[in-house]
């Protein structure tokens, strides 16, 4: 059974839960090109990296939790974890996935979150969330990060870490999404979950904490989320996958 700590249970419509998880998966894909292929990369990773299906997964600002349900449903005996601070969010992510995820609410910018979320975890996911520390909070991110994995265990960390050394063949290559027409889907996602009066309370609750607390915006390229890794000591750091202006990294002892 999935547990919510820090966003009460509001009583959700289970279809308006499909649609809203849908709706927002489309909404990531605006952001983020490729995304399929990312996560399933990302999944072939952590599978090479331990020779076998991770058993214990924690995934980092999981939002609505469509990266940690796959992640559960592929590797079918994992223990998973979600962890984010959106109570929105994660009562959206409780109400699908009951059975499956653990959710847990936690907030990345300080370190009280390891914690909450334990350690072992031989798989740590971060999905387009680092973006909302400032740099020393990331860096710090990564100091925590460590504490929270088993020996051996793996992070992967992806996010817009724009790749300096070819700026017009990248471009080229694979032109970034139409960010404006993404943010567009954003705020109309958000206009439709806020029309739902069942999430008042949440949604009252989502604003208490991110009214004074804008994304930092931080975009850094993948070789300064590599040296911030090995500088938090893990043993190796490196990007794995690449579409235009966002990237995956890997870390692990
Ligand atoms: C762009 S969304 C990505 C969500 C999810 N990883 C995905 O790919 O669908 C960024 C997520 O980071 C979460 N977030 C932002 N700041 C956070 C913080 N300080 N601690 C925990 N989660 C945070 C947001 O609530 C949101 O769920």
């Amino acid at each position: 059974m999935a547990t919510t700590t820090g966003a009460p249970g509001a009583v959700l419509d289970s279809a308006q839960i499909v649609h809203w998880r849908e709706a927002w998966f489309q909404v990531m894909e605006g952001f983020v090109p490729h995304l399929a292929s990312l996560e399933e990369t990302l999944c072939r990773i952590a599978e090479a990296a331990h020779g076998r299906a991770p058993r214990r997964v924690l995934d980092l600002g999981g939002g609505p939790g469509l990266l940690v349900e796959r992640m559960a449903r592929r590797w079918a005996d994992v223990a998973a974890t979600l962890m984010d601070i959106d109570p929105v969010l994660l009562a959206l992510a409780s109400g699908a996935l009951a059975d499956e995820v653990r959710v847990l609410h936690g907030d990345l910018s300080t370190s009280g979150w390891v914690d909450r979320a334990g350690g072992g975890y031989d798989l740590v996911t971060v999905v387009m969330t680092l973006h909302y520390l400032p740099p020393v909070q990331a860096r710090a991110f990564y100091a925590d990060v460590r504490r929270c994995l088993a020996p051996g265990g793996l992070l992967i960390v992806a996010d817009l870490m724009p790749d300096e050394s070819l700026p017009s063949l990248m471009g080229a290559l694979d032109p970034a999404p139409d960010e404006a027409a993404a943010e567009l889907a954003w705020a109309q996602w958000w206009n439709d979950v806020g029309q739902a009066e069942q999430l008042r309370p949440l949604l009252g609750q989502r604003a208490a904490i991110f009214d004074n607390r804008l994304p930092a915006e931080f975009t850094a390229p993948g070789g300064w989320h590599a040296a911030a890794a090995r500088d938090a000591g893990f043993g190796e750091a490196g990007i794995f996958w690449r579409c235009g202006r966002h990237a995956a990294l890997a870390a692990r002892d």
